[in-house]
């Protein structure tokens, strides 16, 4: 009787194990090549280019990723980097390697037309048709700075640099099946034109779609990038991946008088800030980026985070040592 019991058991559990594995190998090569391509094509105008020179270098945080990981120092102090890519990611579901961004054809995106670099920021669907990880999040970048960024892109010359696939454990695997299996789009319909001047609306955009002020200083689940605490609220526990000694804590930016930094800053402290650079060596916020943005844009920013519901909620000192050496 127990043994009868024991052979049904054990073959329900070689169904379901063998079939887990079916699905999930099933679910590694998922295509969504009907994803719409957005209607962009890079320009040569002087003003667009210079547009998409300002959102990838000084607001939003490509070279973070993309630039050449030995030439960190320099990114860091504010040069221009090749955005060579190959900077790996080693986090639980695997390694996974940043791309070549510059118009080497075979290793770069010299190949790739414009429209699916597009496709790419817009819709998380890559060039080859599968869904990219959730890394990049400038899904709700406005149409004219789509293409912009692309029109900078054509601009980098290129450099050879082949970038390994990424490689998936198991756990990866499974997550790739199920909970990342589908490409991230935006949330709205981004705008055509990008919102200009030190709007509430244009610090929403920048906050929100370009700089991503949010992505750090929100709690997150380290494991799917889901936000698990208050916008804006702060985090901690933000590990560098070229810093394991420490952890990080990017603080509640909000305009609660006591535990939020906006509570605390007027205006003009607030671009003063930004103007200094970064102060805490080794912080992986983009200082050097951000300094150089436009005074309107920062203003811009300030005002949006005022209108974001206060939090009271104090996360501890901005960094704290491991002990480890
Ligand atoms: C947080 C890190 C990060 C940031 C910031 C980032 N990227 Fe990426 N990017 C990645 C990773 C990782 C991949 C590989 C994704 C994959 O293959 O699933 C990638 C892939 C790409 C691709 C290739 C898509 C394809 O077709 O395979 C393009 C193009 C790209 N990024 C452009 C950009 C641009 C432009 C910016 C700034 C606006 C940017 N990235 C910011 C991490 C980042
Ligand atoms: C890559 C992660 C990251 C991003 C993106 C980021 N921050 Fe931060 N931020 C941090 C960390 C970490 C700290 C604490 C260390 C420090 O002060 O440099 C911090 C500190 C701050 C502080 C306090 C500085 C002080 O000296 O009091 C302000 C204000 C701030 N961030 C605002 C912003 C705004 C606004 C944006 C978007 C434009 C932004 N951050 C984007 C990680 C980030």
């Amino acid at each position: 009787m127990l043994r009868k019991f024991l052979i049904a058991a054990g073959s329900v559990l070689a169904v379901i194990v063998l079939g887990g594995g079916v699905f999930v190998s099933a679910r590694q090569n998922l295509h969504f090549d009907d994803t719409p391509y957005p209607d962009v094509a890079a320009s040569t105008d002087s003003a667009v280019i210079a547009r998409g020179r300002y959102i990838v270098r000084d607001v939003a945080p490509c070279a973070g990723c993309h630039g050449d990981p030995s030439q960190r120092a320099s990114y860091v102090s504010g040069a221009d980097v090749p955005l060579v890519g190959g900077f790996s990611f080693d986090i639980p579901p695997g390694q996974f390697y940043t791309r070549n961004l510059t118009s080497d054809k075979e290793t770069g995106l010299g190949g790739v037309p414009d429209k699916a670099i597009a496709r790419a920021l817009r819709y998380g669907v890559g060039h080859d048709g599968r869904a990219l990880l959730p890394f990049m999040e400038m899904q709700g970048l406005a149409d004219d700075d789509l293409r912009a960024v692309v029109s900078y892109l054509r601009t980098q010359p290129p450099v050879r640099n082949p970038v390994p696939p990424h490689h998936y454990n198991v756990l990866g695997k499974v997550v790739r099946a199920t909970v990342l299996s589908k490409p991230v789009g935006p949330s709205a319909t981004p705008p055509a034109q990008s919102p200009r001047g030190a709007s509430v609306e244009t610090g929403r955009y920048l906050a929100e779609s370009v700089a991503l002020c949010w992505s750090c200083h929100t709690e997150r689940s380290q494991m799917t990038g889901a936000l698990t605490g208050p916008r804006y609220g702060g985090t901690t526990g933000f590990t560098e991946s070229y810093d394991t000694a420490r952890t990080w804590s990017p603080p509640n930016i909000t305009s609660d008088p006591e535990t939020g930094r906006l509570g605390k800053m007027n205006e003009d402290q607030f671009v003063a800030r930004f103007r200094q650079g970064r102060v805490i060596p080794g912080s992986p916020m983009p200082w050097q980026a951000f300094s150089r943005m436009d005074e309107d844009d920062l203003r811009a920013i300030y005002r949006y985070l005022k209108s974001v519901a206060p939090v009271k909620r104090d996360v501890g000192p901005p960094v704290v040592s491991l002990g480890k050496t």
